[in-house]
């Protein structure tokens, strides 16, 4: 890249302006918007996978329809964000292809099982909660496509977020045994939410780049942090105890001290090797496989519609 050209494209990112598709841009900004509104994206659709294993087995109509809305709002983000990445030169095709034979990555959260009800409220509460926590800030990302695909997506996410909380009150202040499914399900899903965030800074490659860009607003531990301290007080008022023996209240950082993450495990399931990695992959294999006549019978009425014009 020509060194002026990159110097006033830098000019632009760093006077807030917005990058859109027409713009000249270095490969390495493309590049690096592909990777991650592609795993963004697929975060998405295979995140409807744990959670639709539930929608049968909701407890009553009204949490059945409240999920089934809530897998659907899913689908919507991934549609949004596949056509944010479209507009990059990349067709949805090719990173659907590039999800299925595992070449790119989705969210490490979505690689563990929902195990009883109570996860719907952990996972609405504690996977939408951290997941809003790193998308807000990413409404004033660089790329102006992206980023409007994030003020519908976070007002959605919020709303999920509230939705896991309100199962988690429900389950937190009923019998026993169901306060016992909601401890379950937090300790269970307190560790896999914080790796959600990503590796911590001194090991996140693409972070010093990608904030010079603007393509990511904050490093993964800032967030990592805002969550703890957002979120540790919400599970005092349910009434439950978050797994961390380390967690308290540092006065004089005025943030809560807390325990990594076993970084070990977390770069274990991002290699594949997680509870349900091999699940997940099959689930949407056997998705794309089995609807390959969909694909084939829209294009088909295309090209019907197409010669019909040309005729
Ligand atoms: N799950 C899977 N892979 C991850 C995760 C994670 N939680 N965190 C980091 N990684 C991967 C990165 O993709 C990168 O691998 P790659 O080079 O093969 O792509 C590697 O670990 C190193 O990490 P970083 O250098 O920190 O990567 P990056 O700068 O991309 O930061 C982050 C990761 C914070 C997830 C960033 O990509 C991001 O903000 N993405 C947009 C939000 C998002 O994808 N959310 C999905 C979950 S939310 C939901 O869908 C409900």
């Amino acid at each position: 890249d020509d060194p002026a050209q990159l110097a006033a494209f830098q000019a632009r990112i760093d006077a807030d302006e917005k990058i859109e598709p027409k713009d000249w841009m270095p490969e390495g900004y493309r590049k690096t918007l592909i990777r991650q509104i592609g795993q963004h994206a697929h975060s998405e659709i295979v995140g409807q996978l744990p959670e639709g294993n539930w929608i049968t087995r909701a407890p009553t109509l009204e949490r059945k329809a409240i999920l089934l809305a809530k897998v659907q709002d899913e689908a919507g983000h991934g549609l949004y964000l596949y056509c944010a990445a479209e507009t990059l030169g990349v067709s949805r095709d090719e990173l659907t292809e590039m999800l299925l034979d595992g070449r790119m990555k989705y969210s490490s959260i979505f690689n563990y099982p929902t195990l009883t009800w109570a996860d719907m409220g952990a996972v609405g509460w504690l996977v939408d909660g951290a997941a809003i926590m790193n998308q807000v800030p990413l409404q004033r990302t660089s790329y102006g496509p992206y980023a409007r695909a994030m003020v519908r997506i976070c007002k959605e996410e919020s709303f999920h977020q509230r939705q896991g909380y309100a199962v988690m009150m429900k389950m937190a202040q009923g019998t026993p045994a169901q306060k016992r499914m909601a401890q379950d399900a937090l300790n269970r899903m307190w560790y896999p939410s914080l790796m959600m965030f990503g590796p911590s800074d001194k090991d996140s490659v693409h972070s010093a780049q990608s904030m010079a860009w603007k393509i990511k607003m904050n490093t993964n531990d800032e967030l990592r942090q805002k969550f703890v301290d957002q979120t540790v007080p919400q599970a005092e008022y349910l009434g439950l105890t978050v797994p961390d023996e380390n967690l308290r209240w540092n006065e004089e950082r005025g943030h809560y001290d807390f325990s990594e993450p076993d970084w070990s495990e977390f770069f274990d399931v991002i290699q594949g090797n997680g509870p349900c990695n091999v699940d997940r992959l099959e689930a949407r294999n056997k998705a794309w496989d089995d609807n390959a006549w969909v694909r084939e019978g829209l294009l088909a009425h295309g090209r019907k519609k197409q010669q019909a014009k040309v005729a």
